[in-house]
């Protein structure tokens, strides 16, 4: 993380100029482009490869900036007093008059957003007058990047330049809420279900079919391109096996989540592992059962769209 300010500075001069560049966030690696400019969000779309119809996520570094382009609410602020900055982001209203690209939204009237808790990331959005959409920065469908490696090897040089800001923290999506009417979870990730529940006096439904064409919350997804089995006992000789707590008698295709069954700590290493196992050459994946309670809901969803054929 040498030299911060300067690559900072390097950041915003290519996104000044309607280049992509890659940042880092608490959740995953994002490909960062001015929402507010058509050029830099076709861009991303086609680096991606991504289906124009999967409307991206913009990140803010303020209630300010934010004011311009979206209408808030009540769930929006006590949500935003206790977990902004934070992996959490919120589906709203577009207001008429927005600067918000129309690729952004594929010309819909509401617009997903968050406010990301990186330093640097937080540090670059202070320096710009617009907004950044920033879907992770994987090619559509892979594994999610939460290193400059990984970003690397989705993209090679394709793209401007990488800021380094380290590991992700949480190496999960955010989670998504829909304020739009009555609040739904429509992405399981970084926040946990629990404490929004606790937050806001009730149970918010996991519904994956929000009113508009959602791609990315349904379809193969976050994905190794090779076959993945859950709730495996015992896996093949030739399979990679994912275990959520290491063993005493280890094998050497065994790949664990975590020392101690810890789900957070599990959340962290999922993506770097599915990465590793896909490096390998493995022709499958095998994954032992997940406890589907605080981040195993989460990981669970993932491993769940990422085997789907
Ligand atoms: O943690 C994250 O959210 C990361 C980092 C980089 O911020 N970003 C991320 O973006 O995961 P992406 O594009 O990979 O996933 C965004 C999801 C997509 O599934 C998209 O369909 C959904 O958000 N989405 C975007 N706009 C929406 C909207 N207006 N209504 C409902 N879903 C929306
Ligand atoms: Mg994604």
């Amino acid at each position: 993380m040498k030299n911060n300010l300067s690559n900072i500075k390097k950041s915003k001069y290519y996104l000044d100029k309607g280049e992509c560049v890659a940042i880092p966030t608490e959740t995953v690696y994002g490909l960062a482009g001015n929402a507010y400019s058509n050029k830099a969000t076709l861009k991303i779309f086609k680096l991606k490869k991504r289906t124009k119809k999967n409307p991206l996520i913009v990140h803010y570094n303020n209630l300010k900036m934010l004011s311009k382009d979206c209408i808030t609410n009540s769930h929006f602020f006590k949500l935003y007093k206790k977990f902004c900055p934070g992996p959490l982001t919120f589906v709203l209203r577009l207001k008429k008059s927005t600067k918000i690209s129309k690729y952004v939204t594929n010309s819909q009237n509401t617009l997903a957003v968050r406010f990301p808790n990186h330093l640097l990331t937080k540090k670059l959005l202070k320096l710009l007058n617009y907004p950044l959409a920033a879907p992770s920065a994987n090619i559509s469908t892979k594994i999610s990047p939460v290193s400059i490696e990984d970003v690397k090897e989705e993209f090679g040089n394709k793209i401007k330049f990488i800021l380094d800001g380290g590991r992700s923290k949480i190496g999960l999506e955010s989670t998504i809420i829909s304020l739009v009417d009555k609040p739904r979870i429509l992405r399981l990730g970084g926040m946990e279900r629990s404490k929004i529940n606790k937050l806001l006096k009730k149970n918010i439904k996991f519904d994956k079919k929000e009113k508009i064409n959602v791609p990315g919350q349904s379809k193969l997804h976050y994905s190794p391109g090779i076959p993945i089995k859950l709730n495996i006992i015992k896996p093949k000789s030739h399979e990679a096996f994912i275990l959520i707590k290491k063993r005493k008698k280890s094998d050497k295709n065994y790949y664990y989540l975590s020392k101690t069954k810890n789900l957070k700590e599990a959340a962290k290493n999922l993506y770097k592992i599915l990465r590793k196992i896909k490096n390998k050459n493995y022709k499958s994946i095998a994954v032992e059962k997940i406890p589907n309670i605080g981040f195993g809901e989460a990981i669970n969803d993932r491993l769940k769209r990422a085997s789907t054929k």
